[in-house]
């Protein structure tokens, strides 16, 4: 068991991560909210895994128990969605010191946040992830939101969470897709400021690929260390906690190119080579580090190219570059973008050549 802290003044909380944390999560109720009710947002891809477990423990407490079930998918995180499960829970007597448990992935995690921040004006929500992006990124921090026409999460609140209990057992019943998509974000941090980390990944690659639940407790509660380090610092992404965008500016223009019919951690797992590429083409680190990066990429078989995300599509840099200029990361009229200097040395440029970034897409069109 590792148990990490968020340190936010009066918003401080713990992140739980250890094998059947369910028992946790209600114990953890009946100690702190015993006359609360426990409302349980999932998907239905979710719930078929976890429900019963879930729920049967908060009956078995006799704790009064509610469950939704959302789509899965980034459809769910609507604001009519969000406006009908509100109503639903006003309708069935909702109060104040009701608890929401977000039990999910990323969706469900920003979906249910979002919610809990809104309704009767805010009400505790405790993060129970079940995705390994959900449970080293999304989870932690308090970014919640829902998408609109105009891009992803661009309607949402920091709001943080009272709780984050983390099971790595629930990393079983992803699909490889799944889980790499999320060992991308896990990747990014070793990336940022951690080259130990990254020699480390790289040596137990294949404790990683099984899933080895004391590996997977290491390495999430390393990634929530970094993370709460840096939200501590700038919860609110003033400057600093931009440093986890790391190629994140590539990473939403694909997404965005695509409709969102990818995952976006297949998406970060180009975009941080797109990044690494920009930093080369910039003269600001050595060529020899996207080899180092890439022989990593090919262990674990994550993608490495715009072919791999999507074999049909014909991407084009031009089109790429536009989405990145409707990114609500921007201040100005420039693209910020998190380069490298070295493997675990990232920093935030302010301005970059927009030739640089169409010839570092192109490399990653024909791939
Ligand atoms: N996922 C990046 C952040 O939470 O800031």
């Amino acid at each position: 068991m590792k148990v990490v802290k968020l340190d936010i003044k009066d918003k401080s909380y713990k992140i739980i991560i250890k094998t059947n944390v369910f028992k946790d999560v209600v114990s953890h109720h009946i100690s702190n909210y015993k006359n609360s009710k426990a409302i349980i947002i999932t998907d239905k891809n979710v719930a078929k895994y976890y429900k019963q477990k879930f729920t049967f423990l908060f009956e078995k407490s006799k704790i009064k128990n509610q469950i939704i079930i959302i789509k899965p998918g980034e459809a769910s995180k609507d604001l009519v969605l969000i406006k009908k499960v509100a109503e639903k829970l006003l309708k069935t007597g909702v109060k104040r010191n009701d608890v929401i448990y977000a039990l999910g992935g990323g969706i469900v995690g920003d979906f249910s946040g979002f919610l809990a921040s809104i309704i009767l004006r805010g009400i505790r929500f405790i993060q129970v992830p079940t995705t390994l992006l959900a449970q080293v990124d999304s989870s932690v921090g308090g970014k919640t939101g829902v998408n609109t026409v105009n891009g992803k999460n661009l309607i949402g609140s920091f709001y943080q969470p009272s709780a984050v209990f983390i099971d790595p057992n629930t990393l079983k019943t992803l699909s490889k897709k799944e889980f790499l998509s999320g060992y991308s974000e896990v990747l990014k941090y070793s990336l940022i400021n951690d080259k130990k980390f990254f020699l480390w990944l790289d040596l137990n690659y294949k404790k990683i690929n099984s899933r080895n639940p004391s590996t997977m407790i290491n390495v999430i509660s390393k990634c929530c260390i970094k993370k709460a380090k840096i939200v501590k610092i700038d919860e609110k992404e003033k400057n600093y906690r931009m440093l986890l965008n790391l190629g994140h500016t590539f990473a939403h223009a694909i997404e965005k190119d695509i409709n969102y019919k990818i995952r976006h951690g297949e998406a970060v797992s180009v975009g941080l080579l797109m990044a690494i590429k920009l930093s080369i083409l910039l003269g600001i680190t050595k060529p020899n580090i996207y080899n180092l990066i890439e022989s990593h990429y090919n262990k674990l078989k994550l993608p490495t190219s715009l072919k791999s995300l999507d074999a049909k599509r014909k991407w084009l840099p031009k089109s790429l570059i536009r989405n990145m200029l409707s990114d609500k990361k921007r201040t100005d009229d420039n693209i910020k973008f998190i380069l490298l200097k070295d493997i675990g040395k990232a920093f935030i440029k302010n301005k970059v050549n927009k030739n640089k970034i169409a010839l570092a897409i192109k490399e990653f069109v024909n791939d």
